[in-house]
């Protein structure tokens, strides 16, 4: 199978030295969702948002799934190349620096952005995965040179992962060179006010 591009919205900040938020949306969502969210983070980073190439009962995902929280790993890596291989076109044509993405995903956004994280260790500058989970059962070897941020949030009544999932996630992160934030909040697999604000304060500390 070949590549596709991948539909999405790009805004600059019109500043050259602009850092980028790679919105990644959840299952069912699209381009629009995460736009409003990240106005929550100012107006100094570019957006660009894009949407999953995969249809699950025409609700958009960014790779397939066999199960509820079971994935299909072999599509799992094709899309993620494939969205990196979109990224590396897009950059140029769009005019921002690569080197400058910070991913921001949201539960199934999340899970691929983890998968560029270990895929492509030194590809992103940053992520903030809201709602994450191990993309892999057995996570591929993945070290970073450059002690990558990553900003966790987790619901500890999440039904679709547990806490001690998520801090074994964190863990192999962390024993990787990644330099991982997380943080359990009170809630579920939705977001909630305190996600993003604890997000804003990390994004800018870190960048
Ligand atoms: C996934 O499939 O990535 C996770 O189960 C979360 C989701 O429902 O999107």
């Amino acid at each position: 199978m070949d590549f596709q591009p991948l539909k999405y919205i790009y805004q600059s900040a019109g500043n050259p030295e602009a850092s980028t938020l790679l919105l990644l949306h959840g299952t069912g969502g699209n381009e629009n969702d995460l736009i409003p969210l990240a106005k929550n983070f100012g107006n100094n980073f570019n957006i660009l948002s894009v949407r999953g190439n995969v249809l699950e009962q025409g609700m958009p995902r960014f790779f397939r799934r066999l199960g509820l929280g079971v994935f299909d790993e072999k599509d799992l890596q094709f899309r993620t190349h494939e969205l990196v291989s979109f990224l590396k076109i897009i950059a140029p044509k769009e005019g921002f620096d690569l080197s400058k993405l910070i991913a921001l995903g949201y539960s199934n956004g999340a899970n691929i952005a983890g998968s560029i994280l270990l895929l492509y260790p030194d590809l992103l500058s940053g992520a903030i995965m809201f709602r994450p989970m191990s993309p892999y059962k057995v996570l591929p070897t993945c070290k970073t040179e450059h002690g990558t941020p990553i900003f966790m949030s987790s619901g500890l009544h999440d039904g679709m992962v547990s806490p001690e999932e998520i801090k074994a996630y964190k863990d192999t992160l962390t024993k990787n060179n990644f330099n991982v934030e997380l943080n359990y909040l009170n809630t579920g697999h939705n977001l909630i006010q305190d996600d993003i604000s604890m997000a804003h304060d990390w994004l800018k500390t870190t960048f």
